[in-house]
């Protein structure tokens, strides 16, 4: 989706992205703490400049390519309709090669941690669970069998939609959102008024868990949103003001779109074609807190058993 199947696989390419995904809010932690005009020097002095132009040389002649073939209008392929494209479309008036590298990066930074961090979550809490392993799987199955690995079967599996909806309602990947910083004064509704500079956000686990809001909130109900009818309003992504794991509003994560599908995708794949189980067995792993992030217990370890006439 970012750069086309070919490069998103280069294990050097990944390596860099991950690690400046890994990296990247340690830094910008730090760099908090220096006094504004001193940033960039301190920032080449934290993180290798080097990686910025490793990866500015793995993406030029993609985007020299994307842009030749949009200039002479010969760009037809579904294959090159990536965020590189977009980029490159975007800033045709305004061609920067190495302010397109650094979006690329900042997308996949907002996108692995996130991912990743879910995806676990996800993975533990139907490790520890059979019968909730049958029904998606039974689900998965039966919407392969109609429409094959496509986006409409993915589209018909409400019972994994509604359990990744309350992983990300149960744990998800902080305890708050919508972190914001007033840029002037701003006076909320009741009145509260708040100077700029200051940083607020809202408590998005404590509403998450609020009995006025849920029911038995300290459950984990796989399918508490598909007990009611189905509608577009109580699927994985829509945000509203009692379900905030993508934030809500103008800047409510715009990935999500494409994270519903990915997560949906790898969770039928997984379930189809393994048992998935804790190895030693026991209880399921707990969660750790880092400042507000929601970590998943990193000592746990996760098998998969072959399951006898899987898809692929
Ligand atoms: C399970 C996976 C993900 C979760 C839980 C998640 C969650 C979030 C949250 C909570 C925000 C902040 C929203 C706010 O401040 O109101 C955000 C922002 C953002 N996310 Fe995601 N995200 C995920 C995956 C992705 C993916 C896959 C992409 C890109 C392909 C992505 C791109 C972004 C971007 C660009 C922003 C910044 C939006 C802005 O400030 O306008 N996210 N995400």
């Amino acid at each position: 989706m970012l750069v086309g199947p070919s490069k998103c696989r280069n294990e050097d390419y990944i390596r860099i992205n991950v690690k400046f995904a890994s990296r990247v809010v340690t830094l910008g932690h730090i760099l908090s703490y220096v006094p504004v005009p001193f940033r960039p020097f301190v920032a080449h002095l934290i993180y290798p400049p080097s990686d910025k132009r490793h990866l500015y040389n793995h993406l030029k002649p993609m985007i020299d390519e994307r842009r030749t073939s949009l200039d002479s209008g010969s760009d037809t392929t579904v294959e090159s309709d990536d965020y590189l494209k977009w980029l490159v479309e975007a800033t045709r008036n305004k061609p920067d090669d190495m302010d397109i590298v650094l979006r690329n990066m900042h997308m996949n930074f907002a996108s692995i941690h996130t991912t990743g961090l879910i995806c676990t979550h996800m993975f533990y809490s139907i490790a520890c669970n059979q019968a909730w392993q049958t029904e998606i799987r039974d689900e998965a199955r039966h919407a392969m069998k109609e429409h094959g690995w496509t986006k409409k079967a993915l589209e018909e599996m409400v019972k994994a939609d509604s359990f990744i909806k309350e992983v990300l309602r149960f744990h998800g990947v902080s305890s708050v959102a919508l972190t914001r910083m007033a840029v002037k004064p701003f006076t909320f509704a009741d009145s509260t008024t708040v100077p700029a500079g200051t940083m607020f956000c809202a408590a998005s686990r404590a509403i998450h868990f609020d009995s006025a809001k849920w029911v038995q909130p300290e459950d984990f109900d796989p399918f508490r949103f598909c007990h009611a009818a189905r509608t577009e309003l109580n699927g994985m992504v829509t945000t509203s003001y009692d379900f905030l794991a993508w934030g809500h509003g103008r800047y409510a994560c715009p990935g999500r779109f494409f994270a519903s599908y990915e997560l949906k995708a790898i969770l039928a794949y997984a379930l189809v074609n393994y048992e998935i189980f804790l190895q030693g067995g026991g209880a399921c792993p707990k969660i750790h807190w880092f400042v507000a992030a929601c970590m998943p217990d990193s000592s746990a370890t996760l098998g998969f058993r072959r399951r006898p006439g899987g898809a692929t």
